[in-house]
């Protein structure tokens, strides 16, 4: 229950802004003059407000810091030709924010708080949202367990915090990626459907690995017999082989990736077909070798679509030709662009105005 959708606003006096860079942005590196935060206790969000982004005073005691009852979300803002702040699907987000809070037995948050406040929000920080080609304001949506002791039960209070970051590409180059055959992401039955904090550093030592290796990124595979494609990480996997666009189907183990819905959605306006099944690391590397492998990339928020041009599997680096701009790959990419920027029609409905 909502107790008041009075949301405060605290400015700040010293804005940050001018000090950016907006042609030379990393990703998430900077973040921007305000942050929209709210409370959960005694069953209720309260404390709305839009307050100078700060740090935080926490104690050691801090539930969120010893289990892991920890979500978060990524969206992305976008300025467009009409110098309209707009977002891209960002109820969807919020829903599958709500599906991380019940598997990780925290509060779900009520669509007019997320939506208000992320309004709110950017009407406060709208000069934030860059313009430059390629560069947008990424959305960050967290939650967090806030009581106090280290006995092992579900936290009874909740933070949650919208900040916000101009970012350029994630990936500045196409990636290169490893099947990753010894660790595990994700189980049947685990946590992994969930954008909780844990699955995200579970992830790093093996990653790292790969990247002391020469790989952005790992291909991560099934728990049991690490024969079947799941996803990046950061990104689901997308793979064009024989006219036909493949991604592993969500679940337990694999994110319902917001970008990875709304390409299956595009291809299948274009006429591609689509096929959301299981594939095997075995067929993907036999499409590279009879060379039906068309394209191979990633899609996700931060990423957006992130062509792969080498693939690593079992001591080989398979090389992929680069995508070309007739490729599916970079005309979805182009249509989501220029849908964000307002230059074709939103048939989907999948554009919000924030400011
Ligand atoms: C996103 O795409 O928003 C993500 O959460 C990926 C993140 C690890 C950068």
């Amino acid at each position: 229950m909502i107790a008041t959708l009075d949301i405060k606003i605290q400015k700040t006096t010293q804005s940050r802004l001018s000090s950016v860079d907006f042609n030379n942005l990393q990703f998430g590196k900077i973040f921007s003059d305000h942050m929209f935060v709210a409370d959960f206790s005694e069953g209720e969000w309260r404390n709305l407000a839009v307050v100078p982004y700060a740090n935080l005073s926490l104690s050691p005691a801090l539930s969120a810091l010893h289990y892991g009852q920890a979500i978060f979300e990524g969206l992305k803002a976008y300025l467009s030709d009409n110098q309209e702040v707009i977002s891209f699907r960002p109820l969807e987000n919020l829903a599958r924010m709500n599906k991380s809070a019940v598997r990780m037995c925290m509060p779900e948050l009520p669509e007019e708080i997320f939506a208000e406040g992320l309004s709110q929000l950017l009407q406060l920080d709208k000069a934030w949202v860059p313009s430059q080609e390629g560069s947008s304001l990424y959305i960050r949506p967290l939650m967090f367990a806030t009581d106090e002791g280290v006995g092992l039960r579900p936290s009874e209070t909740y933070k949650f915090i919208i900040m916000t970051s101009p970012v350029g590409a994630y990936y500045p180059h196409p990636v290169r990626v490893k099947v990753e055959t010894h660790y595990t992401r994700a189980a049947e039955g685990g946590v992994g459907l969930a954008k909780n904090a844990g699955n995200y550093g579970g992830s790093m030592y093996p990653a790292k690995l790969a990247q002391e290796q020469g790989y952005d990124q790992l291909i991560w595979t099934d728990a049991k017999d690490h024969q079947f494609v799941e996803e990046a990480g950061t990104m689901n996997l997308m793979f064009k082989i024989s006219g036909t666009l493949l991604t592993a189907p969500t679940g337990d183990t694999i994110l319902d990736g917001v970008t990875r819905k709304s390409i299956i959605q595009i291809a299948r306006d274009m006429g591609v077909s689509v096929e959301e099944r299981r594939i095997a690391i075995s067929e993907m590397i036999a499409a590279i070798h009879n060379g039906t492998l068309e394209e191979a990339f990633g899609a996700g928020t931060a990423a957006t679509v992130a062509p792969i041009c080498a693939i690593a599997y079992e001591g080989t680096d398979y090389e992929l030709a680069p995508l070309t701009d007739e490729s599916f790959a970079f005309r979805a990419k182009k249509y989501l662009t220029d849908l964000c920027k307002g230059k074709v029609a939103d048939r989907h409905n999948w554009l919000l105005k924030l400011a």
